[in-house]
């Protein structure tokens, strides 16, 4: 595994010196874990790094460092939501102590499987404020994930960041709270405008994981903006994230006779969905939101989501010095693979944070969350980040249609918000 090698050696330098026994590391994150009652705590690399960081990069400081935690799905049906934003956070903090570190100290991470769970959720982001005491919690992905971790942060003074959840009940659980991505009232109009505008689409099914905050949150928002726009929403399907067999759903959706299927869902159902949709003589485009953004939905799909589009974070093929060079350091770092756009989130969350430490000049809940909240222009390669009063980030959102043998996230468009 290239990856976890390479993952091994960007982090060696956090590994060393985390404060209580163990922070830090690599995942295990290919392979999937037995259930157990309490969260599964990643275990330390086991091997030192083949290589060290160049050179001339000057070490991390030897003192004592400061414990960020993460909380993220590395194993389960999200996996790779978790996995990828474990490596974009681990790239940020190889990158900031290889300079020095921050207030001159390093900064090491502790990191949770939640397993997509949301009791898992909670219990690990209770590990890490009570037990850890980490100065800052990064996570959840999922919306429903930070919806059950976030008030043990807003409880005990602790800053939570989550880089990717779009919910915007999130955020509502109090000023500890933040996130450094957009808002699903904006990513649903994002989605409506360009089926209506771009795809001139005039009749749309929805189709939506009802066990999920954020696609059930995120539907809404798509279907209120596409009627607004003069739409028709034909037919809202529900499925249970997990199900096998859409076919009931997906048949009523062909009798509809619509021209956009909107799945505001997570990857392996999408992928599910789309060949079961083709096979049943669906060729419809389908929409959707950022949480298709898995390498793993062209891998399950295959050609059935070609010629698909959703709304995303960032696209790896846009031209943007800052998004490049991202690129460019992130397949250095894990074995070449692409980023997408969990990574994306999971660097830019952490780099915010770690400005933000500078700001305050502390690590202390209070001045830092005052610092976080304070965040102004921000250079983020998912775009400029500006904290706004309710603790969410306004920024654009792109479109990305898969497209290709094997289809992949190409950049159509950018919607900005009004
Ligand atoms: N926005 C999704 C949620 O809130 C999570 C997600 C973000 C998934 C970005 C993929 C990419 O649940």
């Amino acid at each position: 595994m290239a990856t976890l090698v390479s993952a091994a050696a960007l982090l060696a330098s956090c590994d060393s010196k985390a404060p209580s026994g163990g922070a830090s590391a690599v995942p295990e994150a290919t392979q999937p874990k037995p259930a157990e009652s309490k969260p599964a705590e990643t275990k330390p690399a086991e091997s030192k790094p083949a290589a060290a960081a160049p050179a001339a990069t000057p070490a991390a400081p030897t003192g004592p460092s400061i414990l960020i935690g993460h909380f993220g799905s590395l194993t389960g049906s999200e996996a790779t939501f978790g996995q990828s934003t474990s490596n974009g956070i681990k790239l940020a903090i190889s990158q900031v102590n290889a300079k020095g570190g921050v207030l001159g100290k390093a900064i090491a991470l502790k990191e949770y499987d939640t397993r997509g769970d949301a009791g898992e959720a909670k219990l690990a982001v209770e590990r890490l404020v009570k037990s850890d005491k980490v100065v800052t919690v990064l996570g959840e992905v999922a919306s429903k994930l930070s919806l059950a971790a976030g008030p043990v942060c807003q409880e005990a003074g602790v800053p939570m960041i989550s880089p990717s959840s779009t919910n915007p009940k999130v955020t509502e659980i109090g000023d500890y709270i933040f996130r450094v991505c957009f808002i699903d009232p904006f990513q649903g109009l994002a989605g409506a405008k360009f089926a209506r505008e771009n795809l001139k689409a005039q009749k749309a099914a929805v189709l939506v994981d009802q066990a999920q905050a954020y696609a059930v949150g995120l539907a809404e928002q798509f279907s209120k903006n596409f009627v607004a726009k003069g739409g028709t929403i034909a037919t809202t399907q529900n499925y249970t994230g997990g199900a096998q067999d859409f076919t009931a759903q997906l048949t009523s959706i062909r009798g509809a006779g619509v021209d956009v299927i909107y799945i505001p869902g997570y990857y392996t159902d999408v992928g599910n969905i789309a060949i079961q949709a083709r096979r049943l003589g669906l060729n419809q485009p389908m929409l959707g939101g950022d949480g298709w953004d898995s390498e793993q939905l062209a891998k399950i799909a295959g050609d059935a989501i070609e010629g698909s589009f959703y709304t995303n974070h960032y696209a790896p093929d846009q031209p943007d010095a800052r998004v490049q060079e991202f690129i460019r350091d992130y397949k250095a770092a894990f074995g070449g693979s692409t980023p997408d756009g969990l990574a994306a989130l999971g660097y830019d969350a952490a780099k915010l944070l770690f400005a933000a430490m500078e700001r305050a000049k502390t690590t202390e809940g209070k001045a830092l969350r005052d610092a976080i909240a304070a965040t102004k222009d921000f250079p983020g390669v998912t775009g400029t980040i500006t904290i706004d009063p309710n603790r969410n980030a306004t920024k654009a959102a792109v479109v990305v249609e898969m497209s290709g043998n094997p289809p992949v996230p190409t950049y159509v468009t950018t919607v900005t918000p009004q």
